[in-house]
């Protein structure tokens, strides 16, 4: 197969519509063992390079680095320009240092240098500021930002879960505009078919502000698969098996009922839910490319062919309609 591509938001770059995200690279579960090892890691990547994927999602703290530091060695063997790279700065980097953490100059300024380095590459694609950092004023950090594109470390900006506050963003692109910083042209929410808190005013936000939106979580962490049911126990090795949070995050009565219709719109289109419920975001006009994750080939493999799902616009409504929105997601 060969993935379809779309414009990355605005910016005249052009990605794969699926974008594969690699936060479990190198995380160690509670028994101690990493979930998704450095071969494993990199079998994920060439499986997602052969299906024709080129938009790479990682950041500094996945797996304490070694998510950028296996991205990096997987691509040495390879074309660097071929791949467009996201990282990702904000979560505490040293847990002593009060300036080891955050948006704030010094911390972004160190953590640049350390993500170039583990990936082994001049630039970043894509720098996304992991969270807010209400210590930090705005015009710090655009500033600092900007710097990085300036010097060419950085094509573009994003901002990540900054949601539901809309304005945090909306206020950072308005001091960009007035001193002439680069603004963000990227948002990463959260964002899939029962986590719909974006729906409030953030994905306007997104419109008005011309930013193009990468949507994590796609399958809420696995749920939209289906392989969780109302009753019985979790499944074997998911990370619903190994989070106490996944049951109180995910496994609601109203989570169960949107994917019912999930499961009605797989059968009648001959796919996955899995497959459905990535389709719905890349049919979503506000939505870019949704980050897929992944453990083992066979899901990411699963998870790419959704690019080959057609949805009418009924069933695209009435995907929409299997859940309201509500500020709590
Ligand atoms: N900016 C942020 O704050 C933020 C936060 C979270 C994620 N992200 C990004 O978004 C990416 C995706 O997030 P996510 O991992 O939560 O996405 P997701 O697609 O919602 O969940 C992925 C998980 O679901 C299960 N799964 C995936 N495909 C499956 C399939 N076909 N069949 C059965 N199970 C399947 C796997 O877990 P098990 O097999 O273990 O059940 C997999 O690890 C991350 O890698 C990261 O790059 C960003």
């Amino acid at each position: 197969m060969s993935l379809s591509t779309v414009p990355l938001g605005r910016t005249g770059t052009t990605v794969s519509g699926l974008s594969f995200g690699t936060w479990r690279f190198g995380r160690e579960t509670d028994t101690g063992e990493l979930e998704v090892d450095r071969d494993q890691a990199h079998r994920l990547l060439s499986a997602y390079a052969e299906a024709g994927g080129n938009f790479i999602d990682t950041a500094d703290m996945y797996g304490d680095g070694l998510s950028e530091e296996w991205i990096g060695d997987w691509l040495e063997g390879r074309d660097r320009e071929d791949f467009v790279v996201a990282s990702k700065v904000y979560w505490p980097t040293r847990e002593d240092d009060p300036n080891g953490r955050g948006i704030g100059r010094k911390h972004l300024r160190r953590q640049v240098d350390r993500i170039l380095d583990r990936l082994g590459t001049d630039y970043l694609d894509v720098l996304y500021c992991h969270r807010f950092d209400d210590q930090t004023p705005p015009e710090e950090f655009m500033r600092t930002l900007d710097g990085f594109v300036d010097d060419g470390r950085v094509n573009y900006l994003g901002a990540s879960t900054f949601e539901p506050n809309a304005w945090e963003v909306a206020r950072a692109n308005e001091i960009a505009d007035r001193r002439g910083y680069e603004p963000f042209t990227l948002a990463q929410p959260r964002y899939n078919l029962v986590n719909r808190e974006i729906e409030g005013n953030y994905v306007e936000m997104c419109e008005a502000y011309d930013l193009g939106l990468c949507p994590w979580s796609p399958l809420a962490g696995g749920f939209l698969t289906g392989k969780y049911e109302r009753e019985g126990s979790m499944p074997e090795g998911t990370r619903g098996a190994e989070s106490d949070r996944f049951a109180d995050r995910y496994l609601s009565e109203a989570n169960f009922d949107a994917l019912d219709v999930v499961r009605d719109v797989a059968e009648e289109v001959g796919a996955t839910p899995a497959q459905v419920s990535v389709a719905w975001l890349m049919h979503h006009p506000q939505v870019t490319a949704p980050i897929v994750g992944a453990r083992t080939v066979d899901q990411l493999e699963e998870n790419l062919a959704a690019d080959e799902v057609s949805l009418t616009d009924e069933q695209f409504e009435r995907l929409a309609e299997a859940k309201e929105y509500s500020p709590m997601g």
